[in-house]
C-alpha cells in the first residue's frame, strides 16, 4: 500500500471542483486519509516546487499556488502513486486525454488545477512537507473487500 501527496491548486478551489475531483480518487477506490484546506505561503510552495526554481514559469508558479487556499490531501491505495497521475493527466491539459482530471477540468499548463506526486522519494517528501504524522488518519475502510481480491 502506498501513499501520495496530492494538491487541489487555487483554481480548483475559486472554481468550486473540489467535490467533483474527490470523487474521481473515491471512485477509483482510493482511500482519502489526511485533508487540509490551507492557504500556502511562499516559503512553502518554493520548497514544495524547489525542483523548478531555475525554471521560467517559476515566479508565476508560486504566484498562482500561494494566491488563493489549496486542497492539500494524502490518498492511499496499492500503487497509488502512478495511479493518481494516470488520474490526474498529463501536465498539458489541452495533451491531457479526455477522462483525466486535467483532461476533463482544465486549459492551461499554468492553472492546471491539481498536483500529484511523480514518485516514492516525492511523496515521502511531500508528505512531510504539508502533514504531521497525526493529521494522517491509519483506518481499514470496510468495503476494501470488494475492492481488493
Ligand atoms: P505538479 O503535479 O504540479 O508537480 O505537475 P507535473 O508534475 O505534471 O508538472 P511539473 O512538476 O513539471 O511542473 C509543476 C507545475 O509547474 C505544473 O503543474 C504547472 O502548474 C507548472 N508548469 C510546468 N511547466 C510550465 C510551463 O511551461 N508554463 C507554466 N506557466 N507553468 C508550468
Ligand atoms: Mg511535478
Amino acid at each position: 500500500i502506498q501513499k501520495s501527496f496530492v494538491m487541489m491548486k487555487p483554481d480548483a478551489v475559486q472554481r468550486r471542483l473540489m467535490g467533483k475531483i474527490l470523487s474521481r480518487f473515491e471512485e477509483k477506490g482510493l482511500q482519502i486519509v489526511a485533508v487540509k484546506l490551507m492557504q500556502i505561503n511562499e516559503d512553502l510552495a518554493k520548497t514544495h516546487y524547489g525542483e523548478h526554481a531555475d525554471k521560467p514559469f517559476f515566479g508565476s508558479l508560486i504566484e498562482y499556488i500561494t494566491s488563493s487556499p489549496s486542497l492539500a490531501m494524502v490518498i492511499e491505495g496499492e500503487e497509488a502513486i502512478s495511479t493518481i497521475r494516470k488520474l490526474v493527466g498529463a501536465t498539458n491539459p489541452l495533451e491531457a486525454d479526455l477522462g483525466t482530471i486535467r483532461g476533463d477540468f482544465a486549459m492551461d499548463t499554468g492553472r492546471n488545477i491539481i498536483h500529484a506526486s511523480d514518485s516514492p522519494d516525492s511523496a515521502e517528501r511531500e508528505i512531510n512537507l504539508f502533514f504531521n504524522e497525526d493529521e494522517i488518519c491509519d483506518y481499514e475502510i470496510v468495503d476494501n473487500k470488494l475492492i481488493y481480491e
